[in-house]
């Protein structure tokens, strides 16, 4: 019987009083955009882990070996707060000591799976954190700001629905290659607000490829594929691809998969298997039922970038906000622009 994709770490009243404290700590330092922070979750993480049983150490462990899909962290509860009428200005919320707190959680979060928080060079201004809301419109209802003409970009501050995806950048996963650093290993999502209950949808992989016969799956590691540039890259940075994988064996027996069912599309040199392949790919996908993860301030979700992919449905409440950080697990390779923090070239 194959082992769940899935992991849920419910922490016990102790262990959740531990993480407040770490969380508020590190943003009282100043959050994960601080120098020095990346050290410090590290040395709350060891300390927490000691407090952690050894099932749920065992949980953790297998997430840093890349043996799971998502794993949600439970049982972290916050204080209210009340929903406001209207998602706020987003420079605003970059500095709200809620957000901080939040974000500081995920980084903890992040290092006890022992991966690493970053921030890629030509995304998100540089910045470890970013906040997933509709500020650009495009949501099931209109945006008070928004303007009917105009054409809403795909990335997650807008609204619209965002069908099953890997990360960006599509180059290369684990290891660099041409100068581009390799996607993010997982990236860690919690809620603020989220009032609809609106689900993150995540597919793990390994059935879908297991299901796939073994031509197709060989196809999938041919250089067939091309890419569309990410709207969320900064102004004139980031390129779309061409010629690209997107299947590869990893040396610690596992895969990584890159993918963007709005992106990807089939090289015009590709062969008819690849181009088979990637038909029964997109087919198999569209049959497959996400697993659907609803975020509450409470708990984080992290998805493993090389294994599953995830996306959302057209945002229904506006003032949904999800607070994101990317991480890299020990193995990845990035090309480091600067250490603390961790700022790596897209
Ligand atoms: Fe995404």
């Amino acid at each position: 019987m194959p082992r769940s994709e899935v992991a849920y770490l419910d922490f016990s009243p102790e262990q959740s009083k531990a993480i407040t404290f770490a969380s508020q700590t590190i943003a009282d330092l100043g959050g994960p955009e601080a120098k020095g922070v990346a050290l410090q979750a590290r040395i709350f993480a060891d300390q927490l882990e000691q407090a952690l049983s050894e099932e749920q150490r065992a949980l953790l462990q297998r997430f840093s070996e890349g043996q799971l899909s998502a794993l949600m962290y439970r049982q972290m509860p916050c204080a209210n707060e009340p929903i406001p009428e209207y998602l706020p200005d987003i420079s605003a919320l970059a500095q709200n000591p809620r957000c901080q707190y939040l974000a500081s959680r995920n980084q903890l979060l992040l290092e006890l799976v022992r991966y690493r928080s970053f921030a890629f060079d030509i995304d998100n201004d540089g910045k470890q954190v970013r906040l997933v809301g509709n500020f650009k419109g495009g949501g099931r209802v209109p945006r008070l700001d928004e303007d009917p003409c105009l054409e809403v970009e795909t990335s997650s501050h807008a609204g619209l629905r965002l069908g099953p995806h890997t990360e960006a950048p599509y180059n290369c996963s684990t290891l660099s290659t041409n100068a581009n650093s390799p996607a993010p290993s997982a990236l860690i999502l919690t809620a603020r607000w989220n009032p609809a209950n609106e689900p993150t949808n995540v597919f793990p992989l390994r059935e879908i490829i297991e299901r796939l016969g073994s031509l197709d799956t060989l196809a999938l590691t041919s250089t067939s594929f091309d890419f569309t540039r990410s709207d969320c890259f900064a102004h004139g940075q980031g390129n779309a691809g061409k010629a690209v994988s997107m299947l590869q064996f990893e040396p610690n027996g596992g895969f990584s998969v890159r993918y963007n069912s709005y992106r990807f599309s089939l090289n015009e040199r590709a062969c008819s298997a690849a181009a088979r392949a990637f038909d029964s790919f997109q087919k198999a996908l569209d049959n497959a039922r996400p697993l659907a993860f609803v975020l509450q301030p409470d708990s984080a979700l992290l998805i493993n970038n090389s294994r599953a992919l995830h996306g959302r449905d057209m945002v229904q409440d506006n003032r949904r906000l999800l607070i994101r950080q990317f991480g890299y697990s020990p193995f990845a390779v990035p090309l480091v622009l600067a250490e603390d923090p961790l700022l790596v070239r897209g």
